[in-house]
């Protein structure tokens, strides 16, 4: 059985009072939290914060990005061995985002995959097709290319322990969910694409959902057999919503 995992993304949102606030509102509204996991994704400066609140709590944390190389001259990078110095858990890779707006190729992705694994950071990576791919009929073209790409470069073995996201790009901030139905048929073509590479990976690895996941939907979208969770955009940043869609995950 897999266990649903549900993460917020906060991008570039947040501020010391207003993260107290929020992080003190998740923890008091998952408290005792079992049957699934929980866990946030804050910028860079904030990790120590994280790491202060949510200690001995059953939320935990992770950045959203990471450096490419393990150390040296590269200014303004932030290393896997860095975000373990502040108890980070989880890494978010390949964020479309990062892929559309700094150029973050698969090549680099799964350099960065390579250094989150070898860390023993538990990867999150992100794959997913624009409005566009989906329209000309590649999603499952484009889904495997960037899932291929790291799965060629570290092996079975390096995917184990890993968690994948498929965010539909056209559903991200939009307001436009995917329906159950078509999150499922993708997320199943993705757990088959890994059963290619080893049947118990597949049956083990966490396959969440986002793009528009709100407390509203989270239940209908984790009811699905191969979703197991979500990365959760601005529905994270409201600890009522976030608290609401971790007991749905919990539930489903
Ligand atoms: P929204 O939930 O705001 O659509 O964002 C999804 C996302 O990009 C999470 O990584």
């Amino acid at each position: 059985m897999r266990e649903k995992l549900v993460a917020g993304n906060w991008k570039m949102h947040g501020g010391l009072a207003e993260n107290k606030v929020l992080l003190d509102g998740v923890v008091a509204g998952l408290s005792g939290l079992t049957g699934a996991k929980a866990a946030v994704c804050v910028p860079y400066p904030y990790l120590f914060q994280a790491q202060s609140v949510l200690q001995n709590s059953p939320v935990a944390w992770g950045a959203q990005n990471l450096s490419e190389h393990a150390k040296g001259a590269y200014t303004g990078e932030v290393s896997a061995s860095m975000l373990k110095d502040f108890g980070c858990q989880y890494v978010i890779i390949g964020h479309s985002e990062r892929r559309s707006l700094y150029g973050e190729t698969d090549a680099v992705v799964a350099h960065k995959y390579k250094w989150a694994h070898a860390a023993g950071l538990v990867p999150i990576l992100c794959v997913g097709e624009s409005l566009a791919e989906r329209e000309n009929g590649v999603t499952e073209q484009v889904v495997a290319r960037q899932l291929d790409a790291v799965v060629h470069a570290v092996g079975a073995a390096g995917m184990k322990g890993a968690v994948i996201a498929y965010e539909p790009v056209w559903a991200i901030g939009t307001g436009k969910t995917a329906t159950p139905e078509q999150a499922q048929a993708v997320h199943a073509f993705i757990r088959g694409r890994l059963r290619e590479v080893d049947a118990e990976l597949a049956e083990k690895t966490v396959i969440q959902y986002g793009g528009s996941v709100k407390a509203a939907n989270a239940a209908e979208l984790f009811g699905m057999p191969d979703i197991d969770g979500g990365l959760i955009g601005g529905a994270s940043l409201h600890a009522e919503d976030f608290v609401a869609i971790c007991r749905a995950a919990q539930a489903s």
